[in-house]
């Protein structure tokens, strides 16, 4: 018998991660995600969900992934190169790309397959990645998959960034080699935003290609209340190279997508390991997809607007939860910003994880965020607001942060 137990670390690290207070509890949704949601027998409202436009539960989008279900059947069948390319899919990016803007479009499985497939073919071997230090963990893996030469910046700073890019130019003084800046478009754990107008012309000046993954920017952010996103926010269509949505956050579905030049989709459609080597998303998921671009479409006979609504609640509750004293820097700066991120820091873990269970028991689901996904002392309750909540759902909540918040000596 081999001295090596081969799975005995599964229980151990598992034991560990317990131990340690970092074990992820799955709370179980009895409805679908609205604000009034139904966990584990007890009736909550969702602050924690990040279905910012209220669409995962909309009739249009149901109705579309039926229509799809009908029309092209459960499954695809195949790889998009192969036999799993749809009349639904092209569509689908067709749509993508007129909504933002953008020559064309790619869909992926997920936004987190989107970043893993597509960061790799953009850099060969010592091409140059210069990363923002904030970046999601989809960047980081994307970025690990390549053989590139990685350097990271301080978060949106800069002079960083310009330092990078000069190190990188010195390197190469001929430009033979391939800069890629990579940036999230809101940061996830912060709801601050990217400085993209600065990246760009920082990226111009260097000849350096940008990457923006507006995960949580795509349905929140853009002018005239359009939801078209961070490029669209900063006026910046045909300039940032390569931009990253996906359609599990306020598009209310699943999927991911790379939006650009023709150029760059048709590189990426032959190049993209995630894509062309994984099945193509179900028709369910298409129909509904195509459903949320065509409610967000002011010309279409669906339109409705959801993303003016979002953000008179983002405005509303930001302002507000500093007001009571939730004022830590992190807080007031996201506060600044019109995304749907509401970092509400507590302090110690003890604190964040004290304040989400005293929550759920006064009817509000809200999941803290601790360190080391953060840093020590900025652990937090991060709240996503949403479409659906009314003027008194805010209160109410308001209301709680308030009490509890003092209760447990935040402020
Ligand atoms: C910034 C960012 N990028 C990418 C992703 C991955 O997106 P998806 O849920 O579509 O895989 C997330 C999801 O948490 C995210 O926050």
């Amino acid at each position: 018998m081999a001295k090596r137990k081969p799975t005995r670390f599964l229980k151990e690290e598992y034991k560990q991660i317990q131990k340690e207070g970092r074990e992820w509890v799955h709370r179980k949704l009895e409805t679908p995600s609205v604000p009034n949601v139904i966990v584990e027998g007890k009736e909550l409202l969702m602050l924690c969900s990040n279905n910012y436009l209220n669409l995962s539960n909309h009739p249009h989008l149901r109705k579309r992934a039926i229509e799809a279900v009908e029309k092209y059947g459960a499954g695809s069948g195949s790889v998009r190169a192969i036999a799993g390319n749809m009349v639904i899919h092209e569509e689908w990016e067709q749509k993508h790309a007129e909504f933002k803007e953008q020559e064309a479009a790619i869909v992926f499985m997920s936004g987190f397959i989107a970043n893993e497939g597509a960061i790799p073919p953009l850099v060969r071997r010592d091409d140059f990645i210069i990363s923002d230090e904030l970046n999601h963990g989809s960047i980081i893996d994307g970025v690990r998959l390549t053989k590139a030469k990685r350097s990271i910046y301080k978060h949106n700073d800069m002079g960083e960034l310009e330092a990078r890019l000069k190190e990188a130019e010195k390197e190469d003084p001929n430009c033979e080699k391939r800069i890629l800046v990579l940036t999230d478009g809101v940061f996830s754990m912060d709801g601050d935003m990217s400085l993209l107008d600065e990246i760009q012309k920082l990226c111009q000046e260097y000849g350096a290609m940008i990457f923006v993954d507006d995960a949580h920017g795509d349905g929140v952010l853009g002018r005239d209340k359009k939801g078209k996103g961070i490029v669209d926010h900063f006026g910046l269509q045909g300039k940032v190279q390569v931009e990253m949505n996906t359609y599990s956050k306020a598009m209310g579905v699943v999927g991911g997508s790379i939006t650009g030049s023709k150029d760059l989709i048709n590189f990426l459609r032959n190049t993209a390991r995630s894509y062309l080597l994984s099945g193509s998303p179900p028709p369910a998921i298409a129909g509904a997809a195509i459903g949320s671009l065509e409610v967000l479409n002011p010309n279409s006979e669906y339109f409705e607007p959801v993303v003016a609504k979002l953000l008179d609640n983002c405005e509303y509750f930001k302002k507000e939860i500093v007001n009571i004293g939730f004022s830590h820097p992190i807080t007031a700066a996201a506060a600044k910003c019109p995304t749907a991120i509401v970092p509400v820091i507590c302090g110690e873990n003890e604190t964040a994880k004290k304040m989400s269970d005293r929550l759920m028991e006064e009817g509000i689901f809200a999941l803290p965020i601790m360190f080391p996904m953060v840093p020590r002392g900025t652990s937090r309750i991060r709240v996503m607001m949403n479409t659906g909540l009314t003027k008194e759902h805010l209160d109410l909540s308001l209301g709680k942060f308030e009490d509890i918040g003092r209760e447990l000596k935040i402020f």
